[in-house]
């Protein structure tokens, strides 16, 4: 039996001022709106850039909290922190492209504006009475990460955010201000950001190269399926081959989609750095050894998948500095750095059912990972995400 909180860490929130900032483009990302024969109308969302299908229909789901909490309430979610497309119990954030197509001084304002908005959008939420007195929606914020911005500015919000107390930490692309997470130009905002102790959610948006998906329609599958880990997964491996947790090793990241493919891929990681002489003795530590120093969330769809990340993040501790030391694998010490989420409102079911599968099935997975006790499922449930949010107060 299941105890404790369940907090979604992994939900997004368009909130209403970036909706409409959306309706009012006409160029990706924007929403359509068309009102069919019988008179509804039908508002679509193209973020991608080879949106297949018309885009995905979108509705009050995306912007109303309502919504959000009458979802949370049919699946048992006390709380979720959104990255402002998002929400804790529900962690909510901001949804993907966030300002990466807006100019400097627009995306300074708007993400000056969004985290203002968000706090409130969180701040109003009720409060969680039974368990523990506590919001049932605390927010990542946004940071105006485009080309071309002033470091000051990055840095600027980052102490927003801070200031910000629903905020608990800031969600982000994988594009930094043009040229991806393992720029040095980020240095003062990796600092900035742990020193105020603020999570950074790192989410994909533009997958890789869409002449990888050949030419069948094959909806959003491959993109969301593939596209999106795979960007996560280089964006991650970039940004440990620069030494950034090297250098700020108290950073607290948390990946999307469980890492990726990065947990598979990490001995393979750890070998081409080896054999290579451009980065051989560019590390303090094997690069297996930054697995367990992450976060990753718990959206993998499959207890098999769970276990697995959790023996990755587990046996960091064999290859701190650079040597290998011997230990036994603890696969529920690695279950503390994972947290349940949903992705909603993306996902949603087809055909109308009461529970959405995509929520179901991570919950389902949860409990069956082999060697996790009903502690660890607990953690990851919630339990994992109150510590590291400092929900408790
Ligand atoms: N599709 C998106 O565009 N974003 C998500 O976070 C999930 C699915
Ligand atoms: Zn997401």
């Amino acid at each position: 039996m299941a105890s404790g909180l369940l907090v979604d860490i992994h939900t997004h929130v368009y909130l209403p001022r970036y909706a409409a900032l959306l309706r009012a483009r006409s160029a990706v990302p924007f929403i359509s709106s068309t009102v069919t024969p019988n008179g509804k109308l039908d508002e679509r969302l193209l973020i991608l850039d080879h949106e297949p299908s018309g885009g995905r229909p979108v509705g009050p789901q995306y912007w109303d909290r309502e919504e959000k909490l009458k979802f949370m309430d049919k699946h048992g979610i006390d709380v979720s922190p959104s990255p402002t497309v998002d929400s804790l119990k529900d962690s909510t954030s901001s949804a993907n492209p966030w300002l990466d197509f807006l100019s400097a001084s627009q995306a300074r304002t708007l993400a000056t504006q969004l985290n203002e908005d968000l706090e409130e959008h969180c701040f109003t939420s009720p409060t969680l009475q039974d368990i523990l007195p506590i919001k049932r929606l605390y927010g990542f914020g946004l940071l105006p990460l485009v080309p071309g911005i002033s470091t000051a500015s990055l840095v600027d919000t980052v102490k927003q955010i801070s200031q910000l107390p629903h905020l608990r930490g800031l969600i982000m692309g994988t594009r930094g201000v043009g040229k991806g997470l393992d720029d040095q130009a980020l240095d003062p905002v990796w600092a900035a950001t742990e020193e105020a102790g603020l999570v950074v959610f790192i989410h994909p948006h533009y997958g890789v190269d869409a002449k990888a998906w050949g030419e069948k329609d094959n909806g959003h599958v491959l993109p969301l399926a593939l596209g999106f880990p795979f960007e996560t997964t280089i964006a991650t491996a970039r940004l440990i081959l620069s030494g950034v947790l090297d250098r700020y090793p108290s950073l607290r990241l948390l990946l999307a989609h469980s890492g990726g493919a990065l947990p598979q891929l990490s001995s393979r990681l750890a070998s081409c750095i080896d054999h290579d002489p451009v980065v051989a003795s560019r590390l303090k530590h094997d690069a297996r050894y930054y697995l367990g120093k992450l976060y990753l969330d718990a959206v993998a769809y499959g207890p098999e998948e769970l276990g697995f990340v959790s023996d990755v993040i587990a046996r960091s501790g064999r290859y701190e500095g650079g040597s290998f030391t011997p230990m036994a694998v603890d696969r529920s010490l690695g279950s503390q750095r994972m947290l349940f989420g949903t992705d909603h409102p993306f996902f949603p079911p087809l055909s109308l059912t009461e529970k959405w599968k995509s929520v179901v099935e991570n919950l389902e997975a949860i409990d069956a990972v082999e060697g996790w006790s009903q502690a660890d499922r607990d953690g990851v449930r919630g339990g994992n995400a109150v510590s590291l949010f400092n929900l408790s107060r």
